[in-house]
């Protein structure tokens, strides 16, 4: 597993709170980091900052120390644990590998930064989720070990993964395999069913999150920790601060939707298995709300027109769990994992080609073309119900037959 750097994105937060840039210089950083990038020439955002000249080398050493330091010394704390090394950090917390001294074993804890930590209701959430967490308990999720707090900074100790995350191989470069891919979205798409089965919904499903053990073993990473308050108020403060773009996030979460449930995550999971096979997240854009405008209105290439020896079942499958409406996604993770078992096998998706035709008949006999209310509670596909405007055709085509009969009568009569 790589040690990671104090996380770039971080560095570029930091530096706007310090206001060495301002969020317009650091924006301008990222897309020029960006154009880099699609030119083949990658630079880390930190490099694009300096040649730009807005800060010195110097200035950007310093920032990271102190952020390194503060942290880490903060880490050190931790009652009970003793602090072995760093794993990774990400737009949120800082992860360490560290020993539990009671059960002598290694674990891994994520320190909160300070601002989550002093923000009350935040930290109401985390201690509420992390306790429910923790009485998960399955092969394929991060197993939850405890919460706490020290010197002002709340952790999360967990299970640690001896691994990689798929963002680590993505962002190698590697393109998976159908098979390999499959193999790995089964496993989360079982760590999902179980979670939503005890009512959670993991709301952050992406690359990032899915680790891989080194025997191959899928293992879901930060269940119940939720994002902030809501999922608007996270996106939208993601795409002020110019990092984590939202390439996985579903169309409901982006208009800050109430009632988010697991078709959320099934969304995310699609966007997950897309990047995998595809090699490219499904919706590209220079800014954050270019590709959330992308997630709400644009139709997804599909898969085999980028790799075409993809199988037409798998592509099938991501445009089922990737439907902008949550109401034509699959009905329950059992049906979804139905499908990408038998693509799994060679064999078609029977689930979402049976959706498909319910979802066009529920359709003709909502009256075509008018939109449905969405579905509180999503249902199995049923019998087909009788479409309501086929017998107001069937009663007008009569009373026109009806009159025209009279009519007829009358011609024949009157001559
Ligand atoms: N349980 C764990 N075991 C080992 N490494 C982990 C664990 N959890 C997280 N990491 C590492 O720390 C990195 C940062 O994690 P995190 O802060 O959750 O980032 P993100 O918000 O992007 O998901 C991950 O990319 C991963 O490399
Ligand atoms: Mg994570």
């Amino acid at each position: 597993m790589s040690e990671a750097l104090p996380s770039e994105s971080v560095i570029g937060r930091l530096a706007v709170e310090q206001k060495l840039v301002t969020p317009e210089e650091l924006n301008a950083c990222v897309n020029e980091q960006k154009e880099l990038a699609a030119t083949g020439k990658k630079l880390p955002l930190s490099e694009v900052m300096i040649k730009a000249g807005y800060v010195t080398r110097s200035q950007l050493q310093r920032l990271s120390g102190d952020m390194e330091d503060s942290i880490a010394k903060k880490a050190q704390q931790i009652p009970g644990y003793q602090i072995l090394g760093k794993l990774g950090a990400g737009a949120m917390a800082t992860v360490f590998k560290a020993r539990q001294l009671s059960l002598d074993r290694v674990v891994a804890i994520k320190v909160l930064p300070k601002k989550l930590s002093e923000d009350p209701e935040f930290v109401e959430r985390f201690k509420k989720e992390g306790r429910a967490a923790a009485k998960l308990n399955h092969n394929n999720i991060v197993q939850a070990i405890e919460i706490g707090n020290a010197g002002g900074y709340h952790y999360f100790v967990m299970e640690y993964i001896d691994g990689k995350t798929v963002y680590d191989d993505l962002a190698a470069g590697r393109l998976y395999s159908e098979k390999e891919a499959l193999k790995i979205i089964i496993q989360v798409a079982r760590a999902l069913e179980h979670a939503s089965a005890r009512g959670f919904v993991h709301r952050d499903v992406k690359p990032k999150n899915i680790m891989l053990t080194r025997d191959n073993v899928a293992k879901l990473a930060d269940m119940g920790l939720a994002r902030e308050t809501s999922d608007m108020k996270a996106a939208r403060a993601e795409a002020g601060r110019a990092y984590g773009t939202p390439y996985y996030i579903s169309p409901e979460q982006i208009r800050g939707e109430e009632r988010i449930d697991f078709r959320a995550d099934m969304y995310s999971l699609g966007c997950t298995l897309y990047h995998m096979v595809t090699g490219k997240v499904p919706f590209e854009g220079s800014t954050p709300s270019a590709v959330m405008n992308k997630h709400l209105k644009e139709p997804v290439v599909p898969p085999d027109h980028i790799v075409p020896t993809l199988s037409a079942g798998v592509g099938e499958v991501i445009e089922r769990m990737m439907a902008k409406k949550r109401e034509d996604r699959y009905p329950s993770w059992s049906d979804l994992l139905a499908d990408l078992e038998a693509v799994a096998r060679g064999e078609p998706p029977l689930m979402a080609r049976q959706q498909l035709n319910a979802n066009v008949l529920a359709e003709l006999a909502d009256g075509g073309l008018t939109e449905a209310p969405p579905a509180p509670v999503p249902v199995q596909a049923g019998p087909a119900p009788v479409p309501g405007k086929l017998w107001l055709a069937i009663i007008i085509l009569s009373a026109l037959l009806g009159i025209s009969l009279i009519l007829n009568f009358i011609l024949v009569a009157s001559s």
